[in-house]
């Protein structure tokens, strides 16, 4: 099957039409969820507590829905105006904004706690444009995202690299922007389910999260086992706040209010299910 990247900018790619099927394809929904879970596992970040989160490529917010259902503020970067749309149609909880990430993170300095970016990196490995060099856009994306996080939060990337000499672009673009880390392949025997992460560190170096291996799903010796932490993901992920609930509803408005903006009262109605139309 032909990459997407290859068929032209991803500005271009993530048309309409496309902003709409990607979102509705559940097949998609799922897969994007189930590497966002793994991307925050991890950040590893401190239990139970909500923590502020950017999501590179946050496209039409499917990563940013998980971020969300795991109690964490989110602000996302997507280079396609439509996903963004549908991402707004859609009232994802996160801010999103309109950005290239080759053209840089333009954040407050050391304000995230952690960076996530799903199926996103490889489109930064290509030259859409005459004036693009794919090593000086990846090398400014990873300066300014340095910046913007703070000192010993990670970044994880979910990416797929199309060969070695992609991988060893990346990674070496990375490095050189100060970060330490590298790559985890999950699942490395199997041509499917194969998925590889970039984990970051910025500032204070830390252990590589191990792989997930096929025939056992445990990790591989020597690194940092997170099965108690998926189990504890798992296990929150069914205290959850429903989307969409009397609570989730509440909690929106507030944030929203702490935000300045004009938001209705809450009412006994605030929530309640409404009687289909007809
Ligand atoms: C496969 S989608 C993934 C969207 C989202 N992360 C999810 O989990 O569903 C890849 C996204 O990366 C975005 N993207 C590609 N190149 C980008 C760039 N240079 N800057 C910002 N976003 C970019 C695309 O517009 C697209 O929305």
């Amino acid at each position: 099957m032909s990459r997407p990247e290859h068929t032209g900018p991803p500005e271009l790619f993530y048309n309409e039409d496309e902003a709409t099927k990607y979102t509705c394809n559940s097949r998609i929904i799922e897969i994007q969820e189930k590497m966002t879970e793994r991307a925050v596992e991890m950040l590893a970040l401190p239990p139970d507590q909500p923590a502020f989160l950017l999501d590179v490529g946050c496209g039409s917010g499917l990563s940013g829905e998980w971020l969300t259902a795991e109690g964490h503020h989110w602000i996302g970067v997507d280079i396609s105006e439509h996903m963004l749309n549908v991402a707004k149609e859609r009232e994802v909880e996160g801010e999103v904004c309109l950005g290239d990430a080759g053209e840089g993170m333009f954040f407050r300095p050391g304000v995230f706690d952690g960076v996530v970016s799903i199926s996103a990196l490889q489109w930064l490995c290509n030259a859409d444009k005459k004036d693009h060099r794919p090593a000086q856009r990846l090398h400014h994306f990873f300066t300014t995202l340095y910046s913007c996080m703070a000192r010993g939060s990670k970044a994880v990337f979910q990416f797929y690299p199309e060969n070695p000499s992609q991988m060893e672009l990346i990674t070496s673009q990375a490095m050189r922007a100060g970060f330490t880390g590298g790559v985890v392949v999950d699942y490395p025997h199997s041509t499917k389910a194969k998925k590889y992460y970039l984990c970051l560190f910025c500032g204070t170096p830390a252990r590589m999260p191990s792989a997930l291996d096929g025939a056992s799903g445990q990790g591989q010796e020597g690194g940092v086992q997170y099965t108690t932490e998926r189990e504890r993901i798992r296990k929150r992920k069914g205290d959850r706040t429903p989307l969409k609930s009397r609570d989730w509803i509440v909690r929106k408005k507030e944030r929203s209010r702490r935000q300045g903006k004009e938001v209705r009262r809450d009412t006994k109605y605030t929530g309640r299910k409404r009687a289909p139309k007809f």
